[in-house]
């Protein structure tokens, strides 16, 4: 009979961990990269269907979403391109290390880390070049981890 209960006492005590780690993940604008077993693995991201192609998609009228993977050292797709006078959501995730994600000279900024899922909206006007840069110290090429957004 003990067995049980102490069973039970495991079994609930794994249900409140598992619970407060999924409600501490998933704040505004953070979500969880998750496999076809729904488990927690950014070294798993080419089985989930958002990141598996990194791209640019359609969502509404005059709304557009980028799947975008950061790596040691660069992003994916590269160059992110999406259509002027656009809202674009720049859903971003990481394959390795945490990263920053920042469209150069707008207040796009974000931090990029393995396993969840960074959500900036921006709205593009003119066509125009924007860089991105890393901003979070990545490794040996993180002064050289950069790539573009081409608003066309
Ligand atoms: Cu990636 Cu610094």
């Amino acid at each position: 009979a003990y067995e049980k209960i102490w069973l039970a006492f495991a079994i609930v005590l794994i249900l409140l961990l598992l619970g407060s780690v999924t409600y501490g993940a998933v704040g505004p604008g953070v979500a969880m990269v998750a496999d076809s077993e729904g488990q927690i693995d950014a070294t798993a991201l080419d089985e989930d269907e958002r990141f598996a192609e990194p791209r640019v998609e359609q969502v509404g009228e005059n709304h557009y979403a980028a799947y975008v993977v950061a790596y040691q050292f660069g992003f994916e797709p590269d160059p992110i391109v999406v259509p002027a006078n656009s809202r674009v959501t720049l859903h971003v995730t990481s394959r390795d290390v945490i990263h920053g994600f920042e469209v150069v000279g707008t207040n796009a900024n974000t931090m990029v880390v393995p396993g969840e899922v960074s959500e900036i909206t921006v709205e593009v006007g003119e066509p125009q070049e924007y860089g991105l840069l890393c901003n979070e110290y990545c490794g040996a090429g993180h002064h050289a981890m950069e790539g573009k957004l081409h608003v066309v």
